[in-house]
């Protein structure tokens, strides 16, 4: 007997493999579309959060022209703010009264559209990890500050989160971050349909990540910010258990322009209440900070022309830095600012610190130490230890350090090689290891095992060949008896 339906259902299974088969050989030779798949799924699981979001973002809209700049605010150092006898705001904007009305407004509308409709984060309830972001040229910071938090211990996943697309290096997203125990996420794209249909800046890029991101806790690390000792330890302590918000200090006092005060109605802090922030690092619980994360997205969204100046009037390092603590004290929220004041490491030059990084110390030590008297004698807790460095500026890439960077690593009289970071031994010996010489270890990993392969180094040649070489004579790696131990200069 004559089986017609056998043919049609083989062929069809054939055919339905063969199918398969195309696809994922499709999907291995173009893995930047099989790479979109993480971007589409949050869309897919955010619970329609971003378009939520901006929708409220376009309601609140200012409508107004942006602040003027008449001046730029003199920065006040800190460690004098005690001191100085001019207390006064300083004011370095016009905006007349109408325009802080119509501001006023729109602030309004956007806090009363959170209290009405919060729009749903999708993180996962109970989870911690990193949160950093990056584009091409930061890569190959990530990798080396991965690097340095393994090896000092720690084990949380970390998310780094590319600003588009084209950002994502197959080689390093599929194969470099996973085996470090981190993946990429392109940023959710629909932030960019509110209004300029462009991808968050570099500032913007903090936030949306942060927001974006699967954890509830978070700690936030710029690209070029590592960890000098394990920071799991923060997220189950106080100061972070208490209030869910843990920020680090800048080197100056806050220069906020009143008109901020009087969009948002809040007092004027006094000069000595808020240091300025440097959000190279930050913990925050996402759960205990939803008001202000979405405040605080407000701020940056409306950032470049609007917010920005208006908390910095134009200071030093203007910016998202400021924006986290001015949405928390929008709302009476709490937070924790640590006390111990950011130091520099870099070299003198003219009897002053020309820094290329900063370190930040120990949360959980500072809050401690400065919870007990004041007077060393009296307090039973040691004075905290460094906890991160931000190598902000110049970043160690090792494809410029050798020609535009070439000071930081060489004595500018002999022409020899030089450490890139003094400070005093106090400061060398707080960290209780040779931490320069470990980063250069895992700088040196990246310049030779990804050389070639990192597209911001594509077709430059002897990045590992100068990175060795500076290596070998200065930190003796192959060589440990030669140059251990702190400070050859
Ligand atoms: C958030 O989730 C709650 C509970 O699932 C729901 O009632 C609320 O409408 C959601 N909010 C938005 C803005 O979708
Ligand atoms: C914050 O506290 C002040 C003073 O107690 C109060 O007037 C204000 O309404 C509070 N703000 C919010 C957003 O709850």
């Amino acid at each position: 007997m004559y089986l017609p339906r056998a043919r049609p259902t083989r062929s069809l299974f054939i055919a339905l493999v063969v199918f398969l088969g195309g696809l994922t050989l499709f999907w291995q030779q173009y893995p930047v579309w099989s790479s979109s798949r993480p971007a589409l799924l949050a869309e897919q699981t955010d619970g329609g959060f971003w378009k939520s979001l901006s929708a409220l973002l376009a309601a609140a809209t200012p409508q107004c022209r942006p602040p003027k700049k008449t001046c730029v605010a003199k920065p006040i150092w800190w460690d004098n703010v005690h001191t100085t006898t001019d207390t006064t705001p300083q004011n370095c904007l016009s905006m007349p009264e109408s325009s802080i009305q119509a501001m006023r407004e729109s602030h309004q509308t956007y806090v009363q559209g959170i209290a009405n409709s919060r729009p749903n984060m999708s993180y996962i309830p109970g989870t911690r990890g990193l949160v950093t972001t990056a584009g091409t040229d930061y890569l190959p910071h990530v990798i080396i500050s991965l690097r340095m938090l393994r090896k000092i211990g720690c084990q949380l996943p970390m998310e780094v989160f590319l600003s588009t697309q084209r950002d994502w290096e197959p080689y390093i997203c599929n194969t470099v971050l996973p085996s470090l125990n981190a993946r990429c996420i392109v940023q959710s794209p629909h932030l960019r349909t509110t209004a300029k249909n462009e991808p968050p800046s570099r500032y913007q890029s903090k936030i949306v990540s942060i927001l974006t991101s699967t954890f509830s806790e978070v700690l936030f690390l710029d690209a070029d910010c590592f960890p000098v000792t394990d920071p799991t330890k923060v997220f189950t302590t106080a100061p972070f258990t208490t209030t869910g918000l843990v920020t680090f200090p800048d080197y100056w006092a806050t220069t906020a322009s009143s008109i901020y005060y009087s969009i948002t109605q809040t007092p004027f802090p006094a000069l000595d209440k808020h240091q300025t922030t440097e959000s190279g690092q930050l913990f925050i619980s996402k759960p205990q900070h939803e008001q202000s994360l979405l405040l605080a997205l407000y701020y940056n969204h409306f950032g470049k022309k609007f917010y920005y100046p208006l908390l910095s009037q134009g200071a030093s390092g203007e910016g998202d830095k400021d924006t986290f603590l001015a949405a928390a004290s929008f709302y009476n929220e709490s937070y924790y600012q640590v006390h111990t004041g950011v130091k520099s490491l870099g070299h003198m030059v003219n009897d002053h610190m020309d820094g290329s990084a900063m370190i930040q110390y120990d949360p959980v030590e500072d809050y401690l130490f400065t919870s007990s008297p004041r007077d060393s004698q009296s307090n039973p807790n040691p004075s905290p230890k460094p906890m991160f460095i931000h190598n902000n500026f110049p970043k160690f890439n090792p494809r410029l350090l050798w020609t535009e960077h070439a000071h930081i690593i060489t004595d500018p009289t002999t022409g020899a090689f030089r450490r890139p970071w003094t400070a005093t031994k106090e400061v060398l010996d707080s960290f209780g290891f040779d931490v320069q010489k470990s980063h250069w270890r895992e700088i040196l990993w990246v310049a030779c095992e990804l050389e070639g392969k990192l597209w911001a180094w594509q077709g430059v040649d002897g990045i590992c060949e100068n990175t060795r070489a500076y290596v070998d004579e200065v930190f003796g790696v192959n060589n440990v008896r030669r140059g251990s131990g702190h400070g050859k200069e």
